[in-house]
């Protein structure tokens, strides 16, 4: 809407008129005074939020300046904040005196480095004119605290568990998508838990989880990307028991008159491994272990009858329980196989 020049000054009038007396009513502005340029800061330095930094702000201006433009600046005024890096966001500010109008923003963190920025006001009015408010504001930028957590420090595989990773004060409207990385098990069931605060998003998620024994001591890591281009991570070592296992690839093979059995276990706490053979001579067990999940035990002993050899059964147990296998018994390198014939290896008994 466009007013013929004359009837724009008579709005002005009006306007300046009515700002006196609403000014007047409440004691903060004379007749015939004006406003000067006032502005207030809440803070001194404000602390950002993940993904931005909230900035109270109030001021005043004379008359003559009001249909000019607030801008903020970063450092100086030379370096005005572009319109894309910001929101104006009302309420941030209590009411003051009835002088003051708000001017408080919402500016996003781009880079989500541990920072401290500097920002500032100023006016613009008229063809060239300007204003720059003294005050200053300082913010501290740092980078996102992601969190993840458990229920318990020790998992046990099969059993579903609780794995969270949570952001505790994001900027509103960061939009938070979570990721999760190096779990060995595909079942899971995610649930999401943002809670809405007055000024800013405690936002966390809930991963229902079966760990598998291969979790054990994998590093699992939570990420989540947010606000305007800005990602955090944090990452844990599982630490998951499980009963002890014993693998296919445990054996027993017979050279001439040594007999040679492996039992290779797996377990958390590693499984002790032991072969109770029932009346026993001389016989050697040597046991190793990656440290990790594996346990390897390795006997021989010398077979002066063929007709005793029974069975071996290898035992193994760890505080979570204790199982056992019959072992095959693999006679090829007794049977002098002909050479080339690679499937004979195949034969077992047990
Ligand atoms: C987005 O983040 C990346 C990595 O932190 C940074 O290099 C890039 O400049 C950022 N983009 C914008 C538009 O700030
Ligand atoms: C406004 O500023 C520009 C450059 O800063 C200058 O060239 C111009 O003369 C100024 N105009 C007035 C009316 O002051
Ligand atoms: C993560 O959350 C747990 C439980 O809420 C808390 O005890 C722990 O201190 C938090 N860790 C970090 C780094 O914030
Ligand atoms: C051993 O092999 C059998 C048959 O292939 C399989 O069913 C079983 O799950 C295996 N056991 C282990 C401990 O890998
Ligand atoms: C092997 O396991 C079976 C069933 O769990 C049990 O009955 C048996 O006593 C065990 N044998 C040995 C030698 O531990």
């Amino acid at each position: 809407m466009k007013f013929p020049a004359v009837q724009r000054e008579k709005w002005l009038v009006l306007l300046t008129f009515l700002h006196m007396w609403i000014g007047s009513s409440n004691g903060c502005l004379y007749p015939g005074g004006d406003y000067e340029f006032k502005l207030k800061l809440d803070k001194n330095v404000i602390p950002a939020l993940a993904g931005c930094a909230q900035i109270p702000c109030a001021y005043s201006a004379p008359m003559r300046t009001h249909s000019g433009r607030l801008v903020w600046f970063s450092g100086s005024p030379d370096f005005p904040i572009s319109p894309r890096d910001m929101e104006r966001k009302d309420g941030l500010l209590r009411p003051l005196a009835s002088i003051l109008e708000e001017c408080s923003i919402v500016l996003w963190d781009f880079s989500g480095h541990e920072r401290v920025e500097e920002y500032g006001v100023m006016l613009e009015w008229g063809t060239n004119e300007t204003h720059v408010y003294d005050e200053r504001v300082a913010v501290s930028y740092s980078a996102a605290k992601l969190n993840i957590s458990l229920h318990s420090e020790v998992l046990e595989a099969g059993k579903r568990t609780i794995i969270i990773c949570s952001l505790p004060d994001l900027c509103l409207n960061s939009d938070p998508i979570v990721t999760w990385k190096g779990l060995n098990s595909k079942q899971l069931r995610r649930l999401r838990f943002p809670r809405e605060m007055e000024t800013y998003l405690m936002y966390s998620e809930q991963l229902f989880y079966t760990p598998v024994p291969e979790d054990h001591q994998a590093e699992i890591t939570c990420e989540a990307t947010f606000g305007k281009n800005l990602s955090a991570s944090a990452t844990m070592t599982l630490t998951v028991h499980s009963h002890p296992q014993i693998l296919n690839s445990s054996t027993c093979s017979l050279k001439q008159d040594l007999l040679t059995c492996v039992c290779v276990s797996q377990g958390v706490p590693l499984p002790d491994v032991h072969w109770p053979l029932q009346n026993n001579i001389d016989f050697n067990t040597v046991v190793s272990s990656d440290g990790h999940i594996t346990v390897r035990s390795t006997f021989t002993m010398k077979v002066v009858d063929l007709t005793s050899i029974s069975s071996p059964v290898c035992v193994s147990r760890n505080p979570l329980g204790q199982t056992n296998m019959t072992l095959p018994l693999n006679m090829d390198e007794v049977l002098e196989e002909p050479e080339g014939d690679g499937q004979s290896k195949n034969d077992l008994e047990s």
